[in-house]
């Protein structure tokens, strides 16, 4: 029987360390929940305190809708299986995967089961071989048939693929996905890698620093990401964040000043953009995936698309497309944490005017290009940043554009590009995203 997992505001502290921190998450029978994030955020010690090996600094785990915080973890009737999946040596793979039953009930033959299971998984034909004596791909089938041969009421697997190779993780991905789906059996997968994340789940929960960002179908998340942190983590290539400012003149067209260009918002406003109003000369984080900008004439803009220009900063040649970089003179928004746990820089940074303003932005731009970044601080410029076209320019590029693989571009060429406003996002100063709007605001249809 599959079970239903609650965790109700769930914390884990060690010591001093917050680790999770009132996570809360309703997982049906049967489902398949991805728990994504970079390195240290809490996705293994949530999976540990959901199998019992971790105890429950706060909050509550509902098992079945009863509450289960004490309940050892052998009366839980989950599987766990690991990165560093241990196999025993000495056993046989039928005797690995026989393992969990015969502690179960040592007088009961297991052997059709067993065997079962390996059909299932496609290694009956090395069963009586050693764990030393296989593929890695093969061991850690052996490993999920030790795991699946006791019909587990849920699997928990952290990371289970992590140390094989790209094609062979893709292909157990696939089967991870098929298995648990034939089997009904509710799943909670943990992954830093979000394509894995994206291609498993029926629902993947974005953390970091031990704090839920969002917990959505794959599409949404992707399409609909809660906050700046969620946008930058989903998709390869990484969205593209630029630091700008909401420009609303009463008498004039609205637009986006991106610093050196502005993305002038076309009118009448849809619902959409006319919220970006209240934004009026503040610091906002505009988000653009790589296939909302397009290089084309103006003169070939459909509608809803507006006009910008770039640098050619480099290409990188990819196979199946290409992607530009390109240098739109904009200063390209920062997000921590977005590859494994790295202090918070310490104090709010505050940007101002005047000498040194080349340096920050250069720094900045540096940072972008290894990385993480900062998040921005200053929630409300002091003035809206003027449209100057002599303003220093930024040395590296700030915006990766998707091409077919055929186009040539020299280093160093100005193109027109065409950016796609209904794939425009906005985030505020706190990287909550405003455009589109969220869905608990009242009178919006998203
Ligand atoms: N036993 C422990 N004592 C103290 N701190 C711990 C302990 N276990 C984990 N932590 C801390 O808790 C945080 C979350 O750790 P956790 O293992 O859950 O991260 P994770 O998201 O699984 O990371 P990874 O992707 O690297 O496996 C980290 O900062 C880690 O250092
Ligand atoms: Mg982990």
């Amino acid at each position: 029987m599959s079970r239903a997992i609650s965790l109700h505001s769930v914390s884990k502290v060690y010591g001093r360390t917050r680790a999770v921190d009132r996570f809360s998450l309703d997982i049906m029978p049967g489902e398949f929940v991805v728990l994504l994030g970079p390195s240290g955020c809490g996705k293994s010690t949530v999976l540990r305190m959901i199998a019992g090996l971790e105890d429950i600094s706060d909050g509550e785990l509902l098992l079945d809708g009863e509450r289960s915080n004490h309940v050892p973890p052998r009366e839980r009737g989950m599987a766990m299986v690991f990165q560093n999946f241990a196999l025993y040596p000495s056993m046989t793979n039928r005797d690995n995967i026989g393992f969990p039953l015969r502690l179960e009930n040592p007088r009961t033959d297991n052997s059709a089961r067993v065997e079962a299971t390996a059909r299932m998984l496609g290694i009956e034909s090395v069963l009586d071989r050693y764990p030393s004596q296989l593929s890695g791909g093969e061991r850690q089938r052996v490993a999920m048939g030790r795991a699946i041969s006791r019909r587990p009421s849920a699997f928990l697997m952290d990371e289970p693929l992590s140390n094989l190779d790209a094609k062979l993780r893709n292909h157990l991905r696939a089967e991870i996905a098929q298995l648990t789906a034939e089997l009904g059996v509710t799943t909670v997968y943990v992954t830093h890698d979000q394509a894995e994340a994206m291609s498993l789940g029926d629902r993947v929960a974005v953390m970091r620093g031990g704090v839920l960002q969002q917990v959505s179908p794959p599409r949404e998340v992707y399409a609909l990401p809660e906050n700046v942190f969620v946008a930058a983590f989903i998709g390869t290539p990484r969205i593209n964040l630029l630091e700008a400012v909401v420009y609303a003149p009463l008498d004039g067209r609205m637009s986006i000043d991106l610093g050196r260009q502005r993305l002038p918002l076309p009118e009448p406003l849809s619902p959409e953009h006319q919220l970006l109003r209240v934004q009026q000369g503040r610091q906002v984080i505009v988000g653009l995936r790589s296939e909302a900008v397009r290089i084309a004439q103006p003169s070939r803009a459909r509608p809803g698309e507006v006009a910008l220009s770039g640098l050619v900063e480099h290409m990188e040649y990819q196979g199946h497309e290409a992607l530009v970089h390109l240098n739109t003179g904009s200063r390209p928004a920062v997000v921590t944490d977005l590859e494994s746990a790295r202090p918070r820089p310490a104090g709010r940074r505050r940007r101002s005017a005047g000498p040194g303003m080349l340096e920050r932005i250069r720094e900045r731009a540096a940072g972008h290009v290894s990385g993480p970044v900062v998040v921005m601080d200053d929630p409300v410029a002091a003035e809206p940043a003027a449209y100057s076209p002599d303003r220093p320019a930024i040395t590296a590029s700030d915006l990766v554009v998707r091409t077919s693989p055929d186009m040539r571009l020299r280093t160093g060429a100005q193109v027109p590009l065409l950016v796609d406003l209904a794939h425009l996002y906005v985030f505020d100063h706190q990287g909550r995203r405003i455009c589109p709007a969220p869905r608990d605001l009242p009178g919006l249809d998203v």
